[in-house]
């Protein structure tokens, strides 16, 4: 059954997107003028400290500002031409993949940050790989055209290249770096001419313009090496491109690319006015019983994408997010949790907008709500106002770096396994052990170095507990599996350690010792993530 016409309209309007970028390409500064042409915040600044110093909405914790990169995934939401736009943050660090994986199954399109000097760099590609996987529409955006950095058609070039992406451009840059102007929007046949001399620029021209036809325009504003570079261009890119083929964005085979500086705050608004018209709405989600449930049906359904403790440090809080799949949320409503197989009430939910947490009474599928978590919630559950509902699974992915954590007061012994445990299932860590000494003495996996760094300084700083890291020698997680089901044993004389839903894994030192363990069991999958239990 569908919802009512005015829920409908509400789960129409919603548009849910992530921006990803290698760090330092300018995802901060970005989600900062996006919050500010959506009206959050009045004043740029309040997302991220003038002095650099990351005070910001998007970086809960310490060690983030120390280290000035983003670790764990946030939402913040606006409003913008009559749509609800949520923007989930996602950690630039390769360390943390697999919580970007998780925000991208909680979004329906996402949008590629790029820096103009660097182009394709590492983490973008990564990044990428992960979006392809799911098959979502990619705007680009390539940002500090105030700065010096590769001409445009290179770096088109480059994108398609190296992610093997078509991209088709919506803006094009007038100028780079000190002669950078404005952009020519393609769609609308318009050029906005910015004043590069103020910080902030709120006062910008827009004329229309035919390019080959109005081209004497740009040696008003251009120097003459600029505007003959983009009469150039755009006599090159016009003839040769065919309209935007919006069904191929969908599809995630074409990627429309806008440029601007987020720092200097020109051609954000073009990207938004883009992003606002073209971005895909809530889509219907499948089950793993094959059904597809449609975003505007009346039963409200959703999943927890990601768990984080201690947001709020007074009160030792514990929030699970849950993206809305369908129909509408109510605060203080009873869902059925799938996985426990038993009700509960949604009492405490929250948006997030800019520096704050507010406490919400409703929202609607393509939403995110954070609701107090005293423990019930694991990454992956399903949630159901009626019946029972499973969404595709959400994957772990192996960790390559293990250790042992013993703790300097032993009497802290059984708090640190709580924290230890806490934290595993926010999914910042993963656990392990070997049966014959118990979950009494775990072990503890990471995919990156950073994230073992995060641990220990969240142990100290979170749950004051000073511990000591002892490295082991494993490289290699794998979950061995005969047609489907999981193997309790292998020939070839393998330990069988068990993980934190008791699903048996091998530990190893190295891929040789993956070579000969699949030799000797030659029937099996060693499988490198396994899906949380729902
Ligand atoms: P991130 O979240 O992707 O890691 O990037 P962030 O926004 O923190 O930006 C990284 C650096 O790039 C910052 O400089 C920021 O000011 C700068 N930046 C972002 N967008 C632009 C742009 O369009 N043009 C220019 N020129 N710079 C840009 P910083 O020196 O680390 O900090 P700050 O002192 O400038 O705040």
């Amino acid at each position: 059954m569908l919802a009512t016409p005015v829920v409908q309209k509400e789960i129409q309007r919603r548009r849910t997107f992530a921006i990803i970028s290698h760090p330092d390409a300018g995802k901060t500064t970005l989600t900062e003028k996006l919050l500010y042409h959506g009206g959050v915040i009045h004043e740029t600044g309040e997302v991220k400290g003038k002095q650099g110093s990351k005070a910001v909405t998007s970086d809960w914790m310490e060690l983030e500002r120390q280290k000035g990169i983003s670790i764990t995934s946030s939402v913040m939401t606006f409003d913008y031409n009559q749509l609800r736009v949520n923007l989930l943050d996602t950690p630039g660090h390769k360390d943390f993949s697999e919580d970007t994986y998780r925000v991208l199954m909680a979004v329906e399109s996402a949008c590629m940050l790029i820096d103009v000097a660097k182009g394709v760099e590492e983490r973008t590609k990564k990044l990428y790989e992960v979006c392809r996987l799911r098959h979502i529409p990619i705007f680009t955006f390539v940002n500090k055209l105030d700065r010096e950095g590769k001409d445009p058609l290179t770096l088109i070039d480059e994108v398609e290249k190296t992610l093997n992406m078509q991209c088709y451009p919506v803006t094009w840059p007038l100028g780079i770096g000190q002669r950078f102007r404005g952009i020519y929007n393609r769609l609308t046949k318009e050029i906005w001419i910015y004043d590069q001399r103020r910080e902030e620029v709120e006062d910008y021209k827009v004329i229309p313009f035919e390019p080959g036809k109005d081209d004497a325009i740009l040696y008003d504003y251009l120097d003459k090496e600029s505007a003959d570079q983009v009469i150039g261009e755009l006599e090159l890119i016009e003839g040769a491109l065919p309209p935007f083929d919006v069904q191929a964005f969908l599809n995630g085979e074409i990627s429309p690319v806008t440029f601007g500086s987020a720092k200097q705050n020109f051609g954000v608004d073009t990207f938004l006015n883009f992003f606002t018209q073209y971005a895909p709405g809530p889509q219907p989600r499948k089950t793993k019983d094959e059904k597809t449930i449609d975003p505007c049906d009346a039963n409200f359904t959703g999943f927890v994408f990601k768990i984080q403790a201690n947001m709020d440090r007074r009160h030792r809080d514990r929030i699970a997010f849950i993206r809305i799949c369908s129909g509408k949320f109510d605060r203080g409503m009873k869902v059925q949790h799938s996985r426990l197989e038993r009700e509960l009430r949604l009492s405490y939910a929250s948006q997030f907008i800019a520096a704050d947490k507010a406490t919400i009474e409703d929202a609607y599928a393509g939403d995110i709500v954070g609701v107090g978590d005293t423990g019930n919630f694991a990454i992956g559950d399903c949630v159901s106002a009626t019946g029972k509902v499973r969404f595709e699974d959400i994957p772990k992915f192996a960790p390559e770096l293990f250790g042992k954590l013993s703790v300097r007061d032993a009497l802290k012994r059984q708090k640190m396994l709580e924290a230890l445990k806490h934290l595993s299932e926010e999914g910042a860590i993963q656990l392990f052990y070997d049966p014959a000494f118990g979950p009494q003495d775990p072990i503890v996996g990471a995919v990156g170095e950073l994230q073992f760094e995060v641990l220990i300084h969240r142990l100290q700083d979170e749950y004051n507990l000073e511990v000591k890291l002892t490295r082991l020698s494993f490289s290699v997680a794998r979950w061995p599996r005969l047609e489907g089901k999981a193997l309790d044993q292998l020939n070839g004389g393998f330990t069988i350690y068990r993980d934190m839903i008791d699903q048996p894994v091998i530990l190893l030192n190295q891929e040789w010792d993956l070579n000969w363990a699949q030799r000797e069991n030659p029937k099996v999958e060693f499988a490198t993530s396994i899906s949380r239990a729902r």
